[in-house]
């Protein structure tokens, strides 16, 4: 029997009719939550990532202060931007896309952003206190993928959850997440990567496969036990000449086979992908809401 598709553009566009309502409540305040977005150089991916947030913030009734840099800004300059942006009241979140240029350090700039607008969730004062179960900004791919799940019915209490990667953006904060002892937690996490011995091993007995390796067909039909939900991070873009743009996009999941054997699967695109950009809202109306 073919797997049910969990519907990500569906359960985010849920989300995102709440959250509209608390801007309403929050400009009845005379508080319009505002994110402010930099964008460095001019990698497509990175574009129409960026361009979808601002566009987001707008439907939702936000407000985006957008800065799109070219790629030989310096780091200084970098830095005092987000300097700016730390002090400015009608910015509650700040956004610097990644990958940056190589000649910037990544880490000094996650590091100037000021932690109560850290709506990434990459500063580590976040990533300490999510590790500890303290409040705190959640990175929001991840905390898509636990919405995804939690929304889906799918129980996390004492499931066997298999995460494929270990990149800290996906799979390092999501295995933090499931671990927590919390209604959104208490499952048995393992992290496969690059190094380990035989990841069909470790899918194959998992509830939850979750895969955000980066790689196409990184999950095939063998590797999972029937009747798991499998959730797809991946957004790779291979070539395809019967697209306008030259290519597709696709994850790390061989879906169509798959999903024969799944119980649960997201696709891709309309899984995981519009539930980043909503946890990004959320985080940042959260943030104007603290005000
Ligand atoms: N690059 C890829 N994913 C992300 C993300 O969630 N946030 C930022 N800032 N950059 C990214």
């Amino acid at each position: 029997m073919a797997a049910k598709i969990i519907d990500g553009k569906q359960i985010a566009a849920d989300i995102r009719e709440e959250l509209k309502a608390k801007v309403e409540q929050l400009k009845s305040k005379g508080i319009t939550p505002g994110l402010g977005v930099i964008l460095v150089g001019a990698d497509p991916a990175s574009i129409s990532y960026v361009t979808a947030k601002e566009k987001a913030c707008h439907d939702i009734g936000m407000f985006s202060d957008d800065n799109r840099l070219c790629a030989e800004t310096s780091e200084k300059e970098l830095l005092a931007l987000v300097d700016k942006m730390n002090k400015d009241s009608k910015i509650h979140g700040i956004l610097v896309q990644l990958p940056l240029p190589k000649h910037i350090d990544e880490q000094k700039i996650l590091l100037a952003i000021d932690p109560a607008k850290d709506v990434d969730g990459f500063h580590p004062v976040s990533v300490g206190k999510m590790c500890v179960g303290q409040k705190a900004f959640l990175p929001c791919t991840p905390h898509g993928v636990v919405q995804l799940l939690v929304r889906s019915g799918v129980k996390l209490d004492g499931a066997e959850v298999v995460i494929v990667g270990r990149s800290n953006i996906v799979g390092k904060p999501l295995a933090n997440m499931l671990i927590q002892k919390s209604p959104t937690g208490n499952a048995t996490v393992t992290v496969c990567h690059t190094r380990t011995k035989d990841i069909a091993y470790h899918t194959k007995r998992a509830d939850i496969i979750i895969a955000a390796a980066g790689r196409p067909k990184t999950i095939t039909a063998d590797m999972i036990k029937p009747g798991a939900v499998v959730i797809d991070v991946g957004v790779n873009r291979i070539e395809d000449s019967t697209k306008k743009s030259g290519f597709r996009l696709v994850g790390d999941v061989d879906f169509e086979p798959v999903s024969q054997v799944a119980s649960l699967i997201t696709p891709v695109p309309g899984g995981v992908g519009p539930m980043t950009i909503t946890m990004l809202l959320y985080n940042t109306v959260e943030s104007a809401s603290q005000k």
